[in-house]
């Protein structure tokens, strides 16, 4: 990749400014990894949670970033927002990105449900591309929450966007996001209409599977309703 030309002079006079917005855009970024980690934190106590109660893991896998400078900054100058901190709190959502991959739909949302729905947490944003996929196919459901982070200058509420998706969902979006990218975001007709149809197959394949699971594990809210007996009986045999 080839950077725009910079003036050495620019460089020098700006030595000491540099450094100082270095330190302010490492703080600046601290706040949403802070905000990223309690997130991870969430979804790692209702899995593990999940997982005592019901002796069942909804989360298959979770993945999390925090942007890069340099994808701020194109993000920022595609968007036409200013560089000031202000600007880039008030118009960027997705600078903390946590990724939670499921196995099947209805995990999905339920995790979806968990998360969202606890009392520290508020959501400011939900798209739900699974109700209605991209017309390229892409299925996901996303949604920008608010959380407290502590600091010791006091309280700052960070935004961070969560994507839920299935394993086939997530399959299929990371192949489409290389093919984007190999192509240049100029993905020739053909290959647009067979990601869609792979996009159609994964989209029947998580209805197979979770057919499939519901014949095994019974219909939702079942297995959690019979839970507490089970795991009464547990604990009376542990003691
Ligand atoms: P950006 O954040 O700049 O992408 O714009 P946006 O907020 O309008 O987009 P959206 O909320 O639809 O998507 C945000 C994120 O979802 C992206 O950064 C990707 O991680 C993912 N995503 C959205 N659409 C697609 C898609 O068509 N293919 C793939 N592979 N990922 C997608
Ligand atoms: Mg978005």
């Amino acid at each position: 990749m080839s950077h725009p030309a910079v003036d050495d002079d620019e460089i020098t006079i700006s030595a000491r400014a540099l450094r100082l917005l270095g330190d302010q855009m490492q703080r600046f970024l601290l706040e949403y990894r802070f905000a990223m980690q309690e997130v991870e934190t969430k979804l790692a106590i209702l899995r593990e949670e999940f997982l005592h109660m019901h002796e069942y893991n909804p989360i298959e896998h979770v993945s999390s970033r925090v942007k890069s400078v340099d994808s701020l900054v194109e993000k920022l100058e595609r968007r036409g927002v200013g560089t000031d901190f202000d600007a880039i709190r008030r118009e960027i959502h997705d600078i903390a990105g946590v990724r939670v991959t499921c196995a099947f739909i209805r995990d999905v949302y339920r995790l979806f449900d968990l998360l969202t729905q606890q009392d520290d947490i508020t959501v400011l944003e939900v798209e739900d591309y699974i109700d209605s996929p991209k017309p390229n196919g892409y299925q996901s459901l996303h949604t920008i929450i608010s959380v407290p982070v502590y600091l010791s200058t006091g309280r700052v509420d960070v935004p961070v966007e969560v994507q839920f998706r299935t394993i086939a969902m997530d399959f299929w979006a990371t192949l489409e996001h290389k093919i984007y990218y190999k192509y240049e975001r100029q993905v020739p007709d053909t290959l647009i209409r067979e990601l869609k149809h792979a996009a159609d197959i994964a989209a029947e394949l998580d209805t197979r599977m979770e057919r499939l699971h519901v014949q095994l594990h019974g219909e939702p809210g079942t297995e959690a309703d019979a839970f507490p007996l089970r795991q009464l009986g547990t604990r009376i045999h542990r003691v």
